[in-house]
């Protein structure tokens, strides 16, 4: 979720926060905000839309004032607008702030606050925050308040807050969405990531999740919410302006890799009712009686977003018992579908502005379907145009090729098969062993993460290669393809995903010493199969790259590398199957020396037919 800066010190903070906000621009916003106090008075400016929209609004007047806060907004509730831009306040214009992540528990905080007169301007989950400090500054004070509130609220937070009372200070605290606190001389500058700090200090103090400080132009103090005082070390940045911007990562396509626990975490919050085996999709709440008629599901996506669907497909037929097809958006508007209001199409877009998809949805809503959407970006066009749908909340993908979008993408599918399956026929104890081992998937893909040095080395020895088969069976038959799609992109060579079975009727033909093989062959229910497919290739001198469940011996015999994954419920093996080929398609990419993030003739998001 995206940016927040702020400072406090001897210099006009009208300058200082508009450059902050450009140095995290890189983010991925939809809209822009800024608060700042003169001691007086606080002066709000926001808008949609590029930071450039939000200079125009304040004009070439000067802002008076050495403390602020800003924000650049990444939509989660509410859709991108000036009224739903950050900084919210509460409802005597005292308290302002700016927030990053999601507050889950923010519809009943709201209903409590409205129901003791509060009034809201926005449709955002952040406001509630501003508000609920203001009721409990009833009986407390700033910080007082500020600790209450933050020991009620659910979800993340990054959050920076001041107040018209206490204007020599800035209250910052941290829940799940980073912050840092810059420290400078006689002035602090806080921010999101060190990208918005280094050109002021590179001296920072990391603060950790619980953990809030208030912070004056003379110093700060750190304490968690129940006030219990807490020391810091200074840590220095010795990063560039452009590493910061990735994290410290050497491209945004890998920190997007190493993202992947941490969204599929926020894919699934709130979400999963783990004791009841069952998926709450909020999102799909206007439509819960249509969902139980269907009777048919159409997905339609487009790249990876399409090998999002062919999994979907397993997931949703062999859990939730509805029939599914999955069609490339591009050719499902040239067909007849037979489409009706038991039919539910269900387009599956990251960007939520790809045009063949945008045209497929409009095609199945002329025909009367109930049309659905999984998509990352907030108040996009299909997410507009759909009747219902569920956001991934994965934050702005930077990396040309989606990466932790697809994983996201694929934990949404698990907890829509699971929706429906338990409003069919799946069992309690299928729901709660579905949704206990989906809550363990981030810890499982951290492990794969752990891998990656491998997998770098395993690249390095292929990164010769100019073919490759991608194979894989069932749920991994998708992966093969994304896997494929993967390297293509990213290092140009040419890749065919294939399904396993299918290799003999043809593509077996290409095999030879030069022309490897990766096989996606976890132990599942397939697994033999997949085995059988390895010997045939080796038999021909193909060498093989397997990607197998940790403990598996065997497939040292048939394949010449192997990267393993831990143990899961073959309906979620290709959440962690997925991320060596990622990783794999990176490294090689990476030895050819390409731009991995900006990949040749690709776009983010291809809005043309
Ligand atoms: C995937 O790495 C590519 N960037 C591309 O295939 C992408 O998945 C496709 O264009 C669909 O984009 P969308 O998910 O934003 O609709
Ligand atoms: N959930 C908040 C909103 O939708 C904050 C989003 C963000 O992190 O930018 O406004």
């Amino acid at each position: 979720m995206c940016g927040i800066v702020g400072y406090i010190g001897r210099k006009e903070a009208h300058p200082i926060l508009l450059d902050g906000l450009k140095r995290l621009e890189y983010r991925g916003y939809d809209s822009a905000g800024l608060a700042i106090s003169d001691g007086k008075k606080i002066s709000v400016f926001k808008s949609a839309g590029k930071i450039i929209e939000l200079e125009k609004k304040i004009g070439k007047k000067p802002i008076s004032g050495s403390a602020g806060i800003a924000h650049t907004r990444w939509a989660t509730h509410g859709k991108p607008s000036t009224k739903n831009s950050h900084p919210h306040c509460d409802c005597n214009k005292n308290i302002f702030l700016v927030h990053n992540g999601i507050i889950e528990n923010y519809q009943e905080l709201k209903e409590n606050l409205s129901r003791k007169g509060h009034k809201f301007r926005s449709g955002t989950d952040s406001e509630v925050i501003a508000h609920m400090i203001e009721e409990f500054g009833k009986k407390y004070d700033f910080r007082e308040a500020v600790m209450e509130t933050l020991k009620i609220l659910k979800g993340t937070y990054g959050l920076a807050i001041m107040s018209k009372d206490f204007p020599d200070e800035i209250i910052i605290a941290r829940s799940g969405s980073p912050l840092i606190l810059g420290v400078g001389k006689g002035e602090f500058i806080i921010a999101s990531d060190a990208s918005a700090i280094i050109r002021h200090t590179n001296k920072v103090v990391y603060l950790e999740d619980g953990e809030l400080a208030v912070v004056g132009k003379d110093g700060y103090e750190i304490t968690n919410v129940r006030n219990h005082s807490i020391k810091k070390k200074i840590s220095e940045v010795d990063w560039s302006f452009d590493k910061a911007q990735k994290q410290g990562f050497e491209h945004f396509m890998l920190k997007e890799i190493f993202d992947q626990p941490g969204a599929v975490r926020d894919a699934i919050r709130g979400r999963l009712v783990a004791e009841e085996g069952v998926a709450r999709l909020g999102g799909l709440r206007n439509v819960e009686e249509e969902l139980k008629k269907i009777d048919k599901i159409i997905i339609v996506s487009c790249g990876t977003s399409y090998y999002a669907g062919l999994v979907g497909e397993y997931m949703l037929e062999e859990y939730a018992g509805v029939p599914v097809e999955v069609e490339y958006a591009s050719e499902f508007r040239y067909r007849k579908p037979i489409l009706n209001k038991r039919t539910a199409v269900l387009a599956i877009s990251q960007s939520g502005e790809t045009a063949d998809t945008l045209a497929a949805i409009r095609e199945a809503k002329n025909k009367g379907a109930l049309v659905l959407g999984i998509v990352n970006v907030v108040g996009s066009t299909i997410a507009r145009e759909t009747d219902s749908g569920i956001y991934n909340h994965a934050g702005p993908e930077i990396g040309v090729a989606s990466t932790k979008a697809f994983t996201s993408q694929l934990s949404i599918l698990s907890m829509l098969a699971l929706k429906l399956g338990r409003q069919r026929e799946m069992s309690l104890v299928m729901g709660k062993r579905i949704a206990g081992d989906l809550e363990k998937i981030p810890k499982l893909i951290e492990k794969v993460l752990k891998e990656s040095k491998a997998i770098k080395k395993i690249a390095k020895k292929y990164s010769k290669y100019g073919n490759f088969l991608y194979l894989g069976r069932k749920y991994n038959c998708p992966i093969a393809y994304e896997g494929a799609l993967k390297i293509k992109e990213i290092s140009y060579v040419h890749a065919e995903g294939y399904p396993s079975g299918e290799m003999k009727h043809g593509p077996i033909a290409l095999i030879d010493k030069d022309f490897p093989s990766i096989f996606v062959v976890p132990k599942d229910s397939v697994y033999e199969k997949n085995i059988s497919g390895m010997e045939e290739i080796k038999a021909r001198g193909g060498k093989i790259i397997a990607v197998a469940t940790q403990g598996d011996k065997e497939i040292k015999k048939v394949a010449d590398d192997v990267i393993y994954i831990p143990k899961t419920l073959e309906i979620l093996t290709p959440l962690l199957s997925v991320v060596p080929l990622q990783l794999l398609a990176y490294y090689v990419g990476v030895s050819k020396g390409y731009d991995v993030d900006k990949p040749r003739n690709l776009a983010k998001s291809v809005t043309v037919e």
